[in-house]
């Protein structure tokens, strides 16, 4: 298999998490937040992952860093099988991939000056020797995102910047080290909204410059048309969906995808009236959950057997894959 320029690759990968019911019971269940996804992604591409409140996404985002060991499957990385990685290989690993989460005031040491929290990272993996050359790639990551004249920013603590700019230094953080894979975890959804565009801007913007393979997590499946290359639709721990983006937008064809594309806010004051909610009802509980399809409880378009069985994925049109039994006869099409 010729695998030139992929970066990453998930096999059937799970995360399940244990839980005891009961401080002496021997009774274990499992919360399967994310069981078995697959998916490619080549060097310098955007993923999406898309979804409700619960479905999976930062488990899967944070299981792919291996800030979570799989439970099962697989996670190739470079032509390197990094599923269950220790020690110093783990090590390189957090090299290679980064992460920005949802809350850019929490994310740093208040005592720390922002030189000090950027070279942390450069410290901890000794990547380079002098305080110099320290300097110079904590300074060259300022300019990486904007925030210049960096010597003004450098020398300054968390609480003298603004959401926006915090940000941008969580960003220089999570690229500091050159990885080649950055999750970006709800990156704005913290943020005001006059700020949120300038972020994924410059997320998108070094993505392409650095050739960043990027994992970008999101609730709003709009943004996902100017951010990324995929799009996968999560609910429940499964992926429903998923394809190019521009393909999924088009033509959505999950339900649970139509749903959420309905849901989603349109900007055109005239076509509110198209605002509605996805289908009432819960996702359902992750301990051990029924052999169904898992949102065939909420789906306007369920049927016997997806109340019995849960679907594979079908490939419904060139690269367009679904989970759900509505696509069952339509694969090779
Ligand atoms: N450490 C944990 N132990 C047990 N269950 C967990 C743990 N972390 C997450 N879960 C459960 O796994 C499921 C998926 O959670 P996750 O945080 O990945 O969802 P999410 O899609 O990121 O949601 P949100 O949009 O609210 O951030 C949820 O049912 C959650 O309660
Ligand atoms: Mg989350």
């Amino acid at each position: 298999m010729n695998s030139e320029g992929r970066l990453l690759e998930l096999e059937d990968l799970r995360k399940w998490f244990e839980i005891r019911r009961g401080f002496l019971s021997s009774k274990v269940s499992y919360v399967k937040a994310v069981d078995g996804v697959t998916f490619t992604l080549d060097e310098g591409m955007a993923v999406s992952l898309v979804g409700e409140s619960g479905s999976g996404k930062t488990t899967l985002g944070k299981t792919i860093i291996r800030l979570y060991e799989p439970n099962g499957g697989r996670i190739i990385f470079q032509d390197r099988d990094v599923t269950h990685l220790k020690a110093n290989d783990l090590k390189w690993y957090r090299r290679m991939t980064g992460l920005v989460q949802q809350d850019p005031f929490g994310a740093f040491a208040s005592h720390f000056t922002i030189f000090r929290s950027l070279e942390e990272p450069l410290l901890i993996h000794n990547t380079v020797k002098s305080k110099e050359e320290r300097a110079e790639k904590v300074f060259k990551a300022l300019e990486e995102v904007r925030l210049t004249p960096v010597e003004d920013f450098a020398y300054k603590y968390p609480h003298m910047l603004s959401g926006g700019q915090l940000q941008r230094v969580a960003i220089a953080r999570a690229i500091i080290l050159e990885p080649r894979l950055l999750v970006a975890d709800e990156p704005v959804s913290m943020l005001d909204a006059s700020v949120r565009i300038e972020i994924l801007t410059l997320l998108r913007r070094l993505q392409e410059r650095l050739r960043l393979g990027v994992i970008y997590i999101t609730h709003d499946l709009a943004t996902t048309r100017f951010f990324s290359e995929w799009a996968l639709i999560m609910y429940a721990g499964h992926v429903m969906e998923k394809a190019f983006t521009q393909e999924i937008l088009r033509n959505p064809l999950h339900p649970y995808t139509r749903a959420l594309l309905t849901a989603t806010p349109e900007p055109n004051p005239e076509n509110r009236n198209r605002f509605k909610q996805v289908p009432p009802g819960e996702p359902p509980a992750l301990i051990d959950p029924p052999k169904s399809c898992r949102f065939s409880p909420r789906c306007p378009r369920a049927f016997d057997k997806c109340f019995k069985e849960e679907p594979p994925e079908f490939e419904a049109a060139s690269g367009h894959w679904v989970k759900c039994w509505l696509y069952e006869r339509s694969e090779g099409k």
